[in-house]
């Protein structure tokens, strides 16, 4: 098991985050992800907005102090949600897991919100083991796949 932390995310770690990002299969379990895989300028657009809103929080996660992801919570249409993304070669050893209840742990606020395509079945179980319940399910156009598909809405009282 790693030991996992969460920490600011940094300048510096954007090269880490592109990598991350540029991950097909990670990016296709993400209905509503507006980015192409591999398109840095867009990517840097996306984050560069990102860095300069202060309601956002956006965290590292490290295993054993190298990085393996990101954890970020942004408000949306008024509903704070959270989501998290961790470094394929890294999944089924209970990152996300750990990352989702540290970050949690930072914020105060309730109720927290989360989406989730409905083949997700990876994200909506970390989710509902930190004791996110599901409230409705949207069809919704994922972008870049250009197609609909079912997204759960989840939310943590
Ligand atoms: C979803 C994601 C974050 C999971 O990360 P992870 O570190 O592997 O997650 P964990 O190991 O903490 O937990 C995964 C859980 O899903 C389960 N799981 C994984 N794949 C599964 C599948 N196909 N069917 C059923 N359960 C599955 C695991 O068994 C585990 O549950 P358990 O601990 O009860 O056994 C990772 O796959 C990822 O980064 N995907 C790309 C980005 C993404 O989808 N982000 C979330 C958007 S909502």
């Amino acid at each position: 098991m790693n030991a996992v932390t969460l920490r600011p995310l940094r300048d510096g770690d954007f090269d880490a985050v592109f990598a991350l990002e540029s991950d097909v299969m990670g990016a296709d379990m993400i209905a509503l992800l507006p980015r192409v895989p591999g398109d840095r300028a867009g990517f840097e657009l996306h984050w560069q907005r990102i860095r300069g809103d202060a309601s956002v929080v956006a965290r590292v996660i490290e295993a054993d102090g190298v990085f393996a992801g990101y954890a970020i919570s942004f408000p949306l249409n008024g509903e704070r949600q959270i989501g998290y993304w961790v470094e394929r070669e890294l999944w089924g050893r209970g990152i996300a897991g750990v990352a989702l209840r540290l970050l949690l742990a930072e914020l105060p606020e309730r109720p927290l919100w989360a989406r989730v395509a409905r083949s997700n079945v990876a994200s909506r179980r970390v989710l509902e083991r930190e004791g996110f319940g599901m409230v409705a399910t949207e069809r919704v156009l994922a972008p870049r796949r250009g197609m609909v598909v079912d997204e759960l809405v989840l939310r943590l009282d």
